[in-house]
């Protein structure tokens, strides 16, 4: 189950993000870009584009994980071969790569090309036409001053650390003046983030598209969506609209790539989330979830939903009246889901403790009725666990052979406490079952102890398991 290759875990907005790069990594990545771009399959599509300027946007942007990763401004740089390797987010490819997205698994993959090809592919680019350069990771200001230098064909800084550093890139890159000529010869144009997810939706949209070309376009739409006043703007002209109905699709692929990008639209987005709701997306993706589909499908769908009732109590309450829960009951007793499961039950984990936090907050605050909290009042979601035999699923996870899985399903038996004790207490598998456990892992917590480690993974699991067990006494 560690396999599991999804860039998604869990439902916490996830990102592939803009960052700004020093002067030098970004000519790096301008050059790596380029070659990216010329080694893509359909010259035609290439555009080089410029983020959207503003300074009060930027702090809109959503804090992630991977965002605090690439700020560090520290340029990882990809070294190809000749077989297929993935891309990781950020990582910039040296020119001469040829880069393909792999459908099978979404990765976006890269290999080395033969430099006669490469120089082929770049004659076959006409004047006028575009390319695509991933400019979400610097600011308009960077790019300008990045495409003035390359007007005057200067140098890189000239000192003895940046030769050093130049003659690398030399090694990795191709030269500046070579890439100036190209640019030249291009007739580069820029391109705005709107322009782009235009033109990304419009392929999308258009019955003339292949199911290849579709897919690539909400590959690439993902990105941009990350990035909150993107995904506000993708509201401005019917964009959203054209992702949830892309959900109707009978293409599978086009349904885990259409719940991919509102998943990331949705994330920590509440204008994005209302639409949502009322464009009906909640009731496709449940359809989806209640339905036979690949389990590649359900997991990015089963994301989105995540995404969407995230601190939004409004789209729980009607997640609970559209039977919702059921939908996930019945999808964690199939067969082989392990994985989702193990995702659901820390979604109603969330809920549950958000739900909490909405309380705490406002009693905290003696803000007797806040609409947020009035709104959370209504989602009555324990009695709805309870009512549905989710005291009892849960127990059974705590099956799982993973350490990371059981602590989450830990997690949730604290959380449901309340709501299931009478069930738990009378349940004789499940005190055997933590009894069994605290054996486990009061063996591994020995051991962390003996290495000096005394806050370790395994003695904070051993404290929920033992805390359990006295609440069930
Ligand atoms: C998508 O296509 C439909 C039907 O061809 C059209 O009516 C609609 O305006 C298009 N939407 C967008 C946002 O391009
Ligand atoms: C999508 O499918 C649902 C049923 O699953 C149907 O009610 C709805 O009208 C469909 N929407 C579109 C845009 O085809």
């Amino acid at each position: 189950m560690n396999s599991d290759s999804s860039p998604y875990p869990d439902c916490g907005p996830q990102s592939l993000p803009p960052s700004r790069m020093a002067p030098l990594g970004m000519l790096l990545l301008m050059a790596s870009c380029f070659t990216f771009c010329l080694s893509r399959e359909n010259p035609k599509e290439f555009a080089l584009t410029k983020p959207k300027k503003s300074s009060t946007k930027e702090t809109e942007r959503k804090e992630t994980k991977a965002e605090e990763e690439l700020d560090t401004g520290v340029l990882e740089v990809f070294h190809p071969t000749h077989e297929w390797q993935a891309l990781r987010p950020g990582q910039a490819v040296p020119a001469g790569s040829h880069v393909r997205l792999n459908l099978q698994t979404g990765a976006r993959e890269a290999k080395l090309q033969y430099k006669d090809k490469f120089q082929n592919n770049l004659k076959g680019l006409k004047k006028g036409k575009r390319l695509d350069i991933n400019t979400n990771t610097y600011t308009s200001q960077d790019l300008k001053s990045a495409l003035a230098k390359l007007k005057e064909g200067a140098e890189m800084e000239s000192s003895k650390e940046d030769k050093a550093r130049q003659a690398e890139v030399k090694r990795l890159f191709r030269p500046i003046e070579e890439l100036k000529k190209d640019f030249d010869e291009l007739n580069v144009v820029i391109e705005t983030d709107m322009q782009i997810m235009v033109r990304l939706i419009t392929k999308f949209n258009s019955s003339s598209s292949s199911l290849e070309e579709k897919i690539a376009a909400l590959f690439d739409l993902e990105y941009y969506v990350h990035q909150m006043d993107n995904a506000q703007d993708l509201l401005s002209f019917g964009g959203l609209q054209v992702v949830i109905n892309g959900l109707n699709s009978t293409e599978p692929l086009v349904k885990e790539y259409a719940a991919f990008v509102l998943g990331a639209a949705f994330s920590s987005n509440p204008k994005v989330q209302v639409e949502a709701i009322e464009g009906g997306a909640l009731q496709k993706l449940l359809v989806i979830l209640a339905t036979e589909q690949p389990l590649t499908v359900k997991k990015k769908v089963l994301f989105a939903l995540c995404s969407l009732l995230r601190h939004f109590p409004y789209a729980q309450q009607q997640f609970l009246k559209l039977g919702g829960l059921q939908v996930l009951r019945t999808l964690v007793q199939e067969k082989d889901t392990e994985v989702l499961a193990v995702r659901v039950v820390t979604l109603l984990y969330d809920l549950v403790t958000e739900k909490m936090f909405a309380e705490e907050e406002a009693e905290l605050t003696q803000d007797t009725s806040p609409e947020k909290l009035q709104q959370y009042r209504q989602v009555h979601l324990l009695p709805g666990l309870r009512e549905q035999g989710w005291c009892e699923i849960t127990t059974h996870l705590l099956a799982l052979p993973e350490h990371d899985a059981r602590e989450k399903v830990l997690q949730t038996l604290g959380a449901l406490l309340a709501t299931c004790r009478d069930q738990y207490r009378q349940d004789p598998e499940l005190s055997r079952m933590l009894a069994g456990l605290q054996a486990e892992y009061q063996a591994l917590a020995t051991l962390e102890l003996q290495d000096g480690e005394h806050e370790g993974y395994f003695q904070e699991l051993l404290g929920s398991i033992t805390r359990l067990l006295k609440e069930l006494r």
